[in-house]
């Protein structure tokens, strides 16, 4: 009957875990928009839909985020995410910054890092790239980056 008791204590200490870790808010903040991307409307729809869930100030906090731990982790994506790349501040960055990040964006997409695969399946579907979604974002880093060169 050990085993029982055991079982039995392992569920309790889940659910106190889960009761008292619903007490750890995550701070939801978004930011004021100060610089936000400027780009053709078929990019900067393909990027709102995919990507400024996590790398933008214009943050669309999902139900779980209310929910400990999955809020912890929504919260630790937005900070890292906004820290690599935030399209609300996109005006701001330097033109070297920004010819950085078109490489690290072409990159992360081709290489399908980006969304995040636990983003996208089970709860954002509509954040999936096609294939014209990647072409999309493909085309705009070739002609920015062209004219990002040209100091324009
Ligand atoms: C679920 C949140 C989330 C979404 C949605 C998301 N990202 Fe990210 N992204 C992150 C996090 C977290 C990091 C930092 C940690 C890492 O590199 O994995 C990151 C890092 C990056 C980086 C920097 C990588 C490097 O070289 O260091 C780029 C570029 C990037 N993302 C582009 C994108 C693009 C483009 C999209 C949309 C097509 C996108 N991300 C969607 C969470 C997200």
């Amino acid at each position: 009957m050990i085993a029982i008791r055991v079982l039995r204590f392992g569920a309790l200490a889940l659910v106190v875990f889960v009761a008292v870790a619903q007490a750890f808010r995550i701070d939801k903040t978004n930011p004021p928009v100060t610089a936000d991307l400027d780009a053709p409307a078929p990019v900067k729809e393909v990027m709102t839909r995919a990507c400024y869930g996590c790398h933008s100030n214009e943050t669309v906090w999902p139900w779980y985020s209310n929910v400990a731990p999955a809020s912890w982790m929504v919260a630790y994506d937005v900070r890292q995410g906004r820290a690599e790349l935030n399209f609300s501040q996109w005006g701001a960055y330097t033109q070297t910054q920004r010819l950085k990040k078109l490489r690290e964006i072409r990159d992360e997409v081709a290489a399908g890092e980006m969304p995040p695969w636990y983003y996208v399946h089970p709860m954002h579907p509509e954040a999936r790239l096609s294939a014209e979604s990647i072409a999309t974002i493909e085309g705009w880093i070739e002609s920015e980056s062209a004219a990002l060169k040209q100091g324009r």
